[in-house]
């Protein structure tokens, strides 16, 4: 493989480093003049991986690629620039995105303009960089998590220079405010808190791919919070991949309850927040959650493992006592509270004994959802050093297991609902039947339910008629 000397390629090692230097602050965008109409009558597609930080980021490129002139594109016979922007979290989400790139050779070789771009977390690791430089030449730009700011250029690079173009940094990274964003919803929105993650747990490839922890500042934070309930939005996720870690980097440091409240007050209907990281949730934020009835009564809380020597291997920081103390609090002060969790089954050498602790663990919590993985080794990451016995099958019986186990008491949560009447923000009708609708509770519930008029972004009292494991049926009333 031939690498141009103005490429940067990312370093797994390089991105582990963190240093105490104070975060860079970017307040200003510019877009260079060049680039400003080198769009105009062209269209793009954007697939986006993962979690909702992808999202989030894709909405930004999106409002990028619009702020210089490209639209939407209606199909993909006469596309100009397909972005990818991938997940690393496990094996299988790369797998998926190999496929996809696979899928869109043929587009390239009927047309030679044509920019695949390839952006996200995979991108930010130098294994698969190298896969895609040597196997897959209908991409043509490469970028990282921390480059998208830089979007106007490179394309400038490779629709004008017909350079391909390779631009991935393995830093701390900065934090930008002010970047272009097109909301792909109309009544929710995301808003970053924080970027980043210094909490490495030992399976984990986010802190590699997504830099130090950076927080941003309250006031921008609340001030976008702000324009969304001016511009009509009904919900915003507060995001980070750890957010009750929000804050401790600031120079001033201040703390999520805080930051909660002060989102509370401005007075938008609803309020959700996520991933929370058990190490780091404190008692003045479960005060606040019960405090405020638009905080939403639901709290994603990832447990990994109900084993402590299993905790302790994947760095966790916590022990089962004291996730169930957490548990215990937030469900004793919050009123009609959910949580839903992550856990790993077959982490290197998790014993049977150690997977039974799991299971007593959701025996014990009846969490409302899970989503359960079987443990995918990151190549860098110290995890996939570890040494590991057991077998394949043995996690995917695990895993089924599991399942079972966490669906049966998620059914009788949902159960609970049915005869009562909830709120439900609605998202929108169904594609079959137009006159059956969806939405969420306040506690995430998914809730398909029949009624007239409604409108996505509509608050609708509904009567629940029927649960299921996933989901609740109901009527408007
Ligand atoms: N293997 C399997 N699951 C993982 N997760 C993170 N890294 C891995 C991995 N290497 C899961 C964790 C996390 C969720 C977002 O993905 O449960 O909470
Ligand atoms: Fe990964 Fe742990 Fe950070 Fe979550 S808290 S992003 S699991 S390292």
């Amino acid at each position: 493989m031939k690498i141009k000397e103005n490429w940067s390629l990312p370093n797994l090692k390089e991105a582990a480093k963190r240093t105490r230097s104070a975060v860079e602050r970017v307040d200003h965008y510019y877009i260079p003049a060049n680039t400003l109409d080198l769009g105009t009558g062209k269209t793009y597609y954007i697939s986006t991986y993962g979690c909702q930080a992808n999202q989030r980021d894709s909405e930004t490129i999106a409002g990028i690629l619009e702020t210089i002139g490209f639209r939407p594109a209606q199909d993909l016979e006469h596309i100009d620039v397909i972005i990818l922007n991938t997940c690393a979290i496990r094996q299988n989400a790369e797998e998926k995105v190999l496929g996809e790139i696979g899928r869109f050779k043929k587009l390239y070789r009927e047309n030679k303009d044509l920019v695949i771009g390839v952006c996200g977390c995979m991108a930010q690791e130098d294994e698969f960089v190298k896969l895609i430089l040597e196997k897959y030449p209908q991409v043509r730009l490469l970028f990282g998590t921390h480059n998208i700011q830089d979007l106007p250029v490179m394309l400038y690079d490779a629709m004008v220079k017909h350079e391909k173009v390779v631009k991935i940094y393995s830093k701390e990274g900065e934090v930008y405010e002010n970047l272009p964003v097109k909301r792909f919803e109309n009544h929710k929105a995301w808003v970053n808190i924080m970027y980043g993650c210094d909490k490495f747990c030992t399976y984990c490839i986010v802190p590699y791919t997504r830099g130090k922890q950076r927080s941003r500042m309250m006031d921008e934070i609340l001030k976008e919070v702000q324009e969304l309930k001016d511009a009509g939005y009904k919900e915003i996720t507060l995001l980070g991949q750890n957010v009750n870690a929000y804050g401790k980097d600031l120079e001033e440091p201040i703390d999520f309850a805080t930051l909660l409240e002060e989102t509370a007050k401005i007075g938008i209907p609803r309020i959700r927040f996520m991933t929370s990281h058990p190490w780091d949730f404190t008692d003045e934020m479960v005060d606040i959650i019960a405090r405020y009835d638009n905080i939403m009564p639901f709290i994603h809380l990832p447990v990994q493992s109900g084993d402590d020597e299993i905790l302790k291997r994947m760095g966790r920081r916590y022990t089962r006592e004291s996730y169930m103390k957490l548990y215990r609090k937030i469900m004793d002060t919050v009123p009609n509270a959910a949580v839903s969790t992550d856990i790993i089954v077959g982490f290197p050498n998790e014993s049977d004994e150690a997977f039974e602790h799991t299971l007593e663990l959701v025996k014990e919590c009846q969490f409302d959802n899970a989503f359960t993985f079987i443990y995918s080794p990151r190549p860098g990451t110290p995890a996939a050093k570890m040494e590991d016995g057991i077998d394949e099958q043995t996690k995917h019986e695990r895993l089924y297991r599991l399942n079972e186990e966490w669906n049966k008491y998620a059914l009788e949560k949902n159960k609970a609902y049915i005869g009562k009447k909830v709120t439900v923000l609605v998202d929108g009708a169904s594609k079959r039947n137009d006159h059956v609708y969806s939405g969420y509770t306040e506690t995430n519930k998914l809730v398909n339910f029949t009624g007239e008029n409604i409108k996505p972004g509509d608050f609708v009292d509904v009567m629940i008629t029927d649960a299921k494991t996933f989901s609740l049926d109901g009527k408007a009333v």
